[in-house]
C-alpha cells in the first residue's frame, strides 16, 4: 500500500490520538528516514528521543538477530540472563542500588508513585497523617496513565478524564519560595524533569532542584528525577542530574533503552526499593530478554570513549549554530537545551515549519505550539547541523516576515 492508501485506511480504522506528519516511513539509517518513494530524511525528532544509535545500527541489528533465534520472551517468574546485569549496569551509572523494569515511561512513573506511597507507609506508620503527596512542577509532563497524568501540567491533557489522582500539586517552575511554601509534612515525593520536554526544553533551575532535594532529604520524602527524555545521554551526561551533582532517590529511564523496543526503568536507593515486596507490583512484559539484551549493547555503546564527549561537542555546535538564527531573526526569541536536546522558541506557531522542513527533508518537531525542538540521534555529526540550519534559515525568515505582516494588518 502507498502513502495515500495507508492515510486513508488509518483513518477508518484508527482511533483519532495523533496529528500525524504525511510521511510512511518504511526504512531508516543512520540518522536518515526513508519513505515509500524513496525520499530521504534527516531526523532530528529521533523517535522522539528514542532512536538515540539512528537507524539499523549493525551491533543492535546483531543483537536482535541473535536473540530472536533462541529467547524472546521469559515471565518475570523466571530467570533470564540480561536483566540482572543490566540492572547493576544502571544503577551504577545512576549511582544508585536497584532497578525494577517496565515498558514505557508512563508506566516506570507511575511505579514511582506507588513506591512514594509504600516508602511512606513503611518508614513513617506511625505518623498521625497520611504521607499521599506528590509534588510536581508546572510545564511538567511525565506521562498519560492516571497517576502519571495526575503530575502532568497541561490541563488539556488533564481535564478529560478527571477526577485524577488526590493529593498531586503543582511548584511554580524554578520559584524556590513556593516550592519551600508547598513542602508540607504530608508530602511523599517530588518528582520532575531536570530538562522538560514536552514543557518545550526548559530547564530547571540549581537553587531550585537543589531545594527539592534537601526538602525531600530533610523530610524523608523521595526526590524522584523523570530523565525519561533528558536521560541515557541525551545531554551529553548520563543523565541530566549530574550537572548538579544531585543525588535522587529514583530516577526513571526509558525512551532510548532499548533502542526503540518498549522497556522502561525505575532505578532505585536501596532504602527506597525495600518499601516494594514480592507481590507489590510487576508487569508480564517488563524487561524481557529482548529488550535487556538490547539495553546491554546500547549502554556498552554509549559507554564508549568520547561517546558522550561527542554529544557534548556537537550539542554545543548545534546550540552555536541556533544561537546565530537568533542573532539574525528577530522571529527566534530564545535557544535552549543541553547536549542534543536543544529547542528555539519562536514568536510564531512553529507548525507551518515542520510541514515546510519535511517537505525539504528534514524531521524536527513543534511543542507548545511555539518551541521548535530537536532530539536527534546522539550519533549526529556537525555537517548534519550545518545542512538543518542551511535549511532552516529561510524558513524562519519567511515565518518573520509574514508574522510582521500579520502584525501589521
Ligand atoms: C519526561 C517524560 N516523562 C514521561 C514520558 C512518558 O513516557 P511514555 O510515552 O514512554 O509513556 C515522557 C514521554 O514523552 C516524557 O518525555
Amino acid at each position: 500500500m502507498n502513502f495515500e492508501e495507508i492515510a486513508a485506511l488509518e483513518k477508518a480504522a484508527l482511533i483519532s490520538t495523533y496529528d500525524r506528519l504525511p510521511l510512511l516511513a518504511v526504512k531508516g539509517e543512520g540518522c536518515y528516514l526513508y519513505d515509500d518513494r524513496g525520499k530521504k530524511y534527516l531526523d532530528f525528532l529521533g523517535g522522539l528521543a528514542v532512536n538515540s544509535l539512528g537507524y539499523a545500527h549493525p551491533e543492535l541489528l546483531a543483537a536482535l538477530r541473535d536473540e530472536r533465534e533462541t529467547l524472546l520472551h521469559v515471565s518475570n517468574l523466571l530467570y533470564h540472563r540480561y536483566q540482572a546485569p543490566l540492572a547493576e549496569k544502571l544503577a551504577g551509572l545512576a549511582g544508585l542500588n536497584r532497578v525494577f523494569f517496565a515498558n514505557t515511561g508512563t508506566e516506570a512513573i507511575e511505579a514511582a508513585i506507588k513506591l512514594a506511597r509504600a516508602y511512606a507507609r513503611k518508614h513513617h506508620p506511625a505518623e498521625p497523617f497520611e504521607r499521599l503527596e506528590i509534588l510536581a512542577v508546572e510545564n511538567s509532563f511525565h506521562g498519560r496513565t492516571l497517576g502519571a497524568l495526575s503530575a502532568t501540567w497541561p490541563e488539556k491533557y488533564r481535564r478529560p478524564f478527571e477526577p485524577l489522582l488526590p493529593g498531586v500539586r503543582f511548584v511554580r517552575l524554578n520559584d524556590v519560595g513556593h516550592l519551600r511554601a508547598s513542602f508540607t509534612p504530608q508530602v511523599a515525593a517530588v518528582l520532575l524533569e531536570v530538562i522538560q520536554g514536552e514543557g518545550g526544553v526548559v530547564e530547571l533551575r540549581e537553587d531550585f532542584l537543589k531545594t527539592a532535594e534537601e526538602l525531600c532529604r530533610a523530610n524523608d520524602a523521595l526526590f524522584v528525577a523523570d530523565e525519561i527524555q533528558c536521560g541515557l545521554g541525551r545531554t551529553g551526561r548520563w543523565f541530566a542530574f549530574q550537572k548538579f551533582g544531585l543525588k535522587p532517590d529514583v530516577v526513571v529511564v526509558a525512551k532510548p533503552l532499548a533502542a526503540g523496543l518498549p522497556l522502561s526503568a525505575l532505578i532505585a536507593s536501596e532504602r527506597a526499593a525495600q518499601a516494594f515486596s514480592p507481590g507489590m507490583h510487576g508487569t508480564t512484559f517488563g524487561g524481557g530478554p529482548l529488550q535487556c539484551r538490547l539495553a546491554l549493547k546500547v549502554l556498552e555503546i554509549m559507554e564508549r570513549p568520547g561517546f558522550l564527549e561527542c554529544v557534548r561537542e556537537v550539542g554545543g555546535y548545534f546550540r552555536a549554530q541556533l544561537g546565530k538564527l537568533r542573532q539574525e531573526l528577530p522571529v527566534v526569541c530564545e535557544v535552549r537545551g543541553e547536549g542534543l536536546m536543544l529547542a528555539l522558541e519562536l514568536a510564531a506557531p512553529c507548525k507551518s515549519v515542520v510541514r515546510k522542513a519535511l517537505e525539504a527533508g528534514f524531521l524536527v518537531n513543534c511543542t507548545q505550539e511555539r518551541v521548535l525542538r530537536f532530539l536527534p540521534p546522539l550519533i549526529i555529526e556537525r555537517r548534519h547541523v550545518d545542512e538543518l540550519i542551511a535549511a532552516l534559515q529561510p524558513m524562519l525568515a519567511a515565518l518573520g516576515r509574514s508574522e510582521m505582516k500579520g502584525a501589521s494588518v
